[in-house]
C-alpha cells in the first residue's frame, strides 16, 4: 500500500496505511501531520457525521464559543489571524474549513462514514473497521487507527439526575440539542449549570431577548474575564514585525501568561482565589452578593476555569433580567422549580447544562483477534495507546490549558513513532504494562468537576510512571513527542517474526 496517495479502493472495502476516525479538531490536525511527515503513507478520515468540526458543529445553543483562546486552541501550522482571543462556534468551524482546504486535507474526508467496529488481526498484522455509510455496511482495511473521536457521546447526554423533571409541563432543553426554532423571547427560562455552557448561555439568551433567566447552581464555579482586542489596536510588536513572526509571539505570549497564571494558583491559591474574586467584583452590578454565587469552595484550577469575553457574563446580570441562585432542587412541578431553601422559581424553559456523558473511542466495539477489548479498563501509553491494542492512537487533549496543544503533542508522537517503525520493519506496536505497573492508577484527564467524576468508569486509566504518566504540560510533552524514546513500553512486530 505504500507509494499511493489514495488507498486501494474496490466496491465494497477500501485500504488504507492509516485510518483517522473524527473530522474534528483532533482528525484534522492528525491528517495535516499524516500527510507532512509521512507523505508516502494513505490515510483517510472517516466521520460519522454529516460535515466537520465536531464539537463545534454539533452544539448550536446560542453564544456557542470557545473558552480557550484560539492562538493556542488553533491548529498551530495555520495560526489564528483574527483579533478576537476567543471566537464564536461558527467562526470556528469556517477556521477548520479553510484549514482543511489549504492543506488538502479535504481530499481524505468521507462523510457519513460511522465506525461501528474495529477488528485486529495479529496474522494479518491489520485492522478491519466494519462502518456504516447511511444503511450500507462497508470494510475498511489499515495498518493503522487514528481515534479522533473526542472524548463524549454526540448521541447520548449526561442522564442529569433532577428529581421531578418528568412532571414539568413547559419545554426542557439539553445544550447537546438546542432546537435552533426555540423561541424564548419573553420567556421564564432557568438554566441548571454553572459551567462553561451556562456561563456562555446566560449572556447570550439575555441579548437574544428573554423575558428573564436564572441560572441555578449548585456550587459557583470560577470564572474569569478574558479582554477581547479592540479592532485597530495593535500589540506594539505588531508594529514593525513581519505577521508570521508577530503570530508566533502572540501564540507564546497565550501559551506562557494562562501557564504562569496556572503555576500561581497552584503555589498560592489564597492570593489567587482573592484575585478572581476581585476582578469579578469590580464588574458585576454594584453591592451584588458574592457569597455564596461567586465563592468556590474548590481552589482555582482544581476545575477547568471559565473564561467570558469582556467579562459579559458579569454585565449580564446589569439590567435585571439574569439572575444567579445557588442551591438545591427540591423537585420540579408542572410549572417551576421549588428549591431547598424554600424559593420558587417559575419556568417555561429548563435548560439542563449538567455536563458530558464521557466516551472514548467513538462507541467502536473494538476487539484484538476477536477479543473484546473494554477501554476503561487499559491503561494509556504516553497518553496516545492502550494497553494490549496494536496500532491504535487516542487523541486526547488538555482539559487544563487548550485541547488541541495535546492533541497535537499526540500527533507528532504516533506520526514519529509510525516513521521509525517504517525504518525499522515493525509492522506492530503494542503497548504492554507490568502487573506493577498496574497497581496505581490515575486519571487520564485530571479534573474534579462533576462530569469527570460520574465519567472516571468510562474512562481508560494513567499510571504512575512513565510511560503510563498522564498528559503533563504542553512544554514537556511536546519535547517528548520530538526527540523522546520511544521503545520504553512497548512491544514491536516486526516483518520477518
Ligand atoms: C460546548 C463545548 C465547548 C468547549 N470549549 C472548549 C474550549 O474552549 N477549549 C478547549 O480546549 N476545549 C473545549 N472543549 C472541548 C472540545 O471538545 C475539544 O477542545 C475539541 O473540540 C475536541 O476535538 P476532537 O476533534 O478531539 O473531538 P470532537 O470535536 O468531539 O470530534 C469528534 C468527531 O469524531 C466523530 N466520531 C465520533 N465517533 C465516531 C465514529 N464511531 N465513527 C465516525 N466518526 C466518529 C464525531 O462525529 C466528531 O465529528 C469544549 C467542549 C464542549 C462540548
Ligand atoms: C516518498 O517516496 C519518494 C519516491 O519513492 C521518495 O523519494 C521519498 O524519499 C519518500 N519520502 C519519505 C518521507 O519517505
Ligand atoms: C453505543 O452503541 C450501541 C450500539 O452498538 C448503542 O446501543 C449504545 O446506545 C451506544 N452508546 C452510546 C453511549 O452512545
Ligand atoms: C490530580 O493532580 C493533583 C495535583 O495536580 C494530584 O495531587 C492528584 O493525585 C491527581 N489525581 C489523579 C487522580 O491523578
Ligand atoms: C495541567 O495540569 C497538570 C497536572 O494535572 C500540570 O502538570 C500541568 O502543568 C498543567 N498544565 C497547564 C498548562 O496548566
Amino acid at each position: 500500500m505504500n507509494g499511493r496517495a489514495n488507498g486501494h479502493v474496490t466496491n465494497t472495502t477500501q485500504s488504507y496505511d492509516v485510518i483517522i476516525v473524527g473530522a474534528g479538531i483532533s482528525g484534522v490536525n492528525a491528517g495535516y501531520r499524516m500527510q507532512t511527515t509521512l507523505p508516502n503513507s494513505s490515510y483517510t478520515i472517516l466521520e460519522g457525521r454529516a460535515d466537520l468540526g465536531g464539537t463545534w458543529n454539533l452544539f448550536k445553543y446560542p453564544g456557542i464559543r470557545s473558552d480557550s483562546d484560539l492562538h493556542t486552541f488553533g491548529f498551530p501550522f495555520n495560526p489564528w489571524t483574527k483579533e478576537n482571543p476567543i471566537a464564536t462556534g461558527e467562526s470556528i468551524c469556517t477556521y477548520m474549513k479553510e484549514t482543511a482546504s489549504k492543506f488538502g486535507i479535504d481530499q481524505h474526508f468521507q462523510f457519513k462514514h460511522k465506525v461501528v467496529s474495529a477488528d485486529w488481526s495479529s496474522d494479518a498484522q491489520l485492522w478491519r473497521l466494519e462502518v456504516d455509510n447511511e444503511g450500507t455496511r462497508k470494510i475498511f482495511y489499515a495498518k493503522f487507527i487514528i481515534m479522533g473521536t473526542g472524548y463524549y457521546s454526540y448521541e447520548k447526554p449526561l442522564k442529569a439526575h433532577i428529581p421531578g423533571l418528568e412532571k414539568f409541563k413547559g419545554t426542557t432543553v439539553h445544550p447537546q440539542f438546542w432546537p435552533e426554532d426555540l423561541d424564548y423571547k419573553g420567556k421564564k427560562m432557568v438554566v441548571i449549570g454553572s459551567g462553561a455552557t451556562a456561563i456562555t448561555l446566560l449572556p447570550a439568551l439575555v441579548e437574544g431577548g428573554v423575558g428573564h433567566v436564572t441560572m441555578l447552581q449548585r456550587s459557583p464555579s470560577y470564572v474569569m474575564s478574558q479582554p477581547q482586542r479592540k479592532t485597530g489596536v495593535v500589540n506594539f510588536y505588531e508594529r514593525f514585525l513581519p505577521t508570521w513572526i508577530s503570530l508566533r509571539i502572540t501564540r507564546i505570549r497565550f501559551l506562557v501568561l494562562p501557564y504562569l497564571f496556572y503555576l500561581f494558583c497552584r503555589r498560592w491559591p489564597d492570593k489567587a482565589r482573592a484575585l478572581l474574586m476581585g476582578e469579578a467584583q469590580k464588574q458585576l452590578p454594584k453591592d451584588f452578593p458574592m457569597d455564596p454565587h461567586f465563592t468556590p469552595t474548590y481552589n482555582p484550577w482544581d476545575q477547568r476555569l471559565c473564561l467570558c469575553p469582556d467579562g459579559d457574563f458579569f454585565k449580564c446580570f446589569a439590567n435585571g433580567r439574569a439572575q444567579v441562585v445557588t442551591s438545591t432542587i427540591d423537585t420540579v412541578t408542572s410549572d417551576s422549580i421549588l428549591l431547598s431553601n424554600g424559593e420558587k422559581l417559575d419556568a417555561d424553559i429548563i435548560v439542563t447544562a449538567t455536563g458530558l456523558n464521557l466516551q472514548f473511542c467513538g462507541n467502536i466495539s473494538l476487539s484484538v483477534d476477536k477479543q473484546p477489548v473494554a477501554v476503561p479498563s487499559r491503561f494509556m501509553w504516553r497518553a496516545t495507546m492502550l494497553s494490549g491494542v496494536p496500532n491504535l492512537f487516542l487523541i486526547i487533549g488538555y482539559v487544563n490549558a487548550s485541547w488541541t496543544l495535546g492533541a497535537d503533542s499526540a500527533s507528532r508522537l504516533l506520526t514519529r513513532l509510525m516513521g521509525f517503525m517504517a525504518k525499522n520493519k515493525y509492522t506492530s506496536a503494542t503497548p504492554r504494562i507490568s502487573e506493577e505497573e498496574a497497581k496505581e492508577k490515575r486519571l487520564p484527564l485530571n479534573l474534579t468537576s462533576t462530569y469527570v467524576k460520574s465519567g472516571v468508569g468510562n474512562m481508560p486509566h494513567a499510571g504512575a510512571k512513565a510511560p503510563w504518566l498522564p498528559r503533563d504540560n504542553y512544554m514537556r510533552d511536546s519535547w517528548f513527542a520530538d526527540r523522546g524514546d520511544l521503545r520504553l513500553g512497548l512491544e514491536f512486530v516486526g516483518k520477518s517474526s
